[in-house]
């Protein structure tokens, strides 16, 4: 991607949230039995909903009725709202006309759906989600497809790497992060794309970290396939997105048979004449209300703007960045280590003596402050950092304060400090 997220600068000034998120104020218990409001470190897992993403579901179930199977008034509003979600997410990654727009359930269904149409070999890099391994390691005509390419210390060396491996012998795809969901680094997409393309191969991007952070153009970075989820972006109700170019879409038997793929079944016939475009694998009724939150969360940041969403999250990255650095014993973790590349608000970290499920529980139960442990499926990523055990990861966004950062800085510090000083007991 093109450098658009903002130097970080740090400041003491406080930082209040810039969108409004379902359940801000929540309280919730301490092992004192003292009540404080949740302070959610953890929107990389599932953010929270925006309140005008809820606030459209709301009106959308008063409306709500069958869609793409009814004459009444209702099924029309219903049908003409989830086809309108399609094209406002296509506008919000700035996607090509005539990109096929498929609602999937999630980032992990968008990849295999890739993986079902994708006609050949994939290269994938060793620091993927397993979302962006797991589906591609299936053999096909019994044979395996996925070349994994090991990262190397620098995005430069690791796209030469790539380059080498992809002009080694042909690749139908190159499937990559846009941010890793451990670090948060953001990778070149841009670059990347060439790459890809400069040896014959197409590009799938797996956005599920960057679409809610950062903007995405699908025809200014020449990505072919993008996938994300809704429950990372604010919209979580079960829906996920696979856009790009139609012609492997409708080349490949439907991912799922059924109802709303098919447009002519014979009785007793065991084949059936498919539709093309996104309808080829969306059968069954599909999740009507999934497509309409996402739609209205990319409406949402984009009425927020980016500048400002970008302007938010770099404040708050540089603070958590520079309380995490001042704690002795925490030690963040990097999978590039010389050109730092931009980072969306994603830090994973180790305390040194602390195994991560003490330091998540602890945060928790002393603090109310909710972050992730754990190898975040990303084993492959967590042993060649070193920390086979797994790790904990703060991450923030749009919804997230300054006074969230200040507390877990305090309560690290607090942790920190009784490890390495025990308070010594009567001898
Ligand atoms: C980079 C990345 N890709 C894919 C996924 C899978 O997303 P989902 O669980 O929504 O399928 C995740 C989830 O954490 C992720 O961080």
């Amino acid at each position: 991607m093109t450098a658009v997220i903002p130097a970080p600068t740090f400041s003491l000034l406080p930082i209040a949230p810039l969108a409004c998120v379902v359940g801000a104020d929540v309280e919730v218990p301490l092992v004192t039995g003292e009540m404080v409001r949740y302070a959610n470190l953890d929107y990389a897992a599932s953010a929270p909903a925006l309140t005008s993403v809820a606030e459209t579901i709301a009106g959308a179930l008063d409306q709500y009725a069958s869609v793409h199977r009814g004459a009444g008034h209702l099924s029309q509003v219903t049908t003409q709202r989830y086809e309108a979600a399609r094209e406002t997410v296509r506008e919000f990654v700035r996607g090509r006309v005539d990109d096929s727009v498929v609602f999937t359930r999630n980032t992990t269904d968008a990849i295999n759906l890739a993986a079902h149409i994708t006609p050949g070999d994939v290269v994938v890099l060793d620091i993927e989600h397993h979302a962006n391994l797991l589906p591609w390691c299936t053999p096909r005509d019994g044979r395996s497809r996925v070349r994994v390419v090991r990262a190397r210390d620098t995005v430069d060396d690791t796209i030469a790497t790539l380059e080498e491996e992809l002009a080694s012998a042909p690749a139908a795809l190159l499937a990559v992060t846009a941010a890793s969901n451990v670090t948060g680094e953001v990778l070149p997409i841009g670059r990347l794309a060439s790459t890809a393309h400069r040896h014959g191969a197409r590009i799938l991007v797996d956005a599920a970290q960057l679409v809610a952070h950062h903007p995405v153009s699908i025809v200014s970075h020449a990505i072919d396939y993008l996938a994300f989820s809704g429950h990372k972006t604010y919209a979580p109700f079960g829906a996920g997105v696979l856009i790009g170019r139609p012609d492997w879409f409708d080349a490949a038997p439907p991912y799922l048979a059924g109802g709303g793929a098919s447009a002519d079944v014979a009785v007793g016939a065991a084949s059936a004449t498919w539709h093309t475009g996104a309808a080829r694998h969306e059968a069954g009724s599909p999740n009507v209300l999934g497509a309409v939150s996402i739609a209205a969360a990319c409406a949402a940041l984009t009425a927020i703007g980016w500048e400002e969403l970008g302007a938010h999250e770099a404040a708050l990255r540089a603070r958590l960045d520079a309380g995490l650095a001042s704690v002795v014993g925490v030690r963040p973790l990097r999978i590039f280590g010389d050109d730092a590349p931009n980072r969306v608000g994603i830090a994973g970290f180790v305390v040194d003596g602390v195994a991560p499920r003490v330091v998540a529980e602890y945060l928790s139960d002393h603090h109310g402050i909710g972050v992730r442990d754990g190898k975040f499926c990303a084993h492959p990523l967590l042993k060649r950092l070193g920390h086979p055990d797994g790790a904990v990861r703060a991450t923030f966004g749009a919804g997230t304060s300054s006074a969230d950062i200040d507390r877990l800085i305090a309560a690290l510090a607090e942790l920190t400090t009784a490890v390495l000083r025990p308070v010594k007991g009567p001898s």
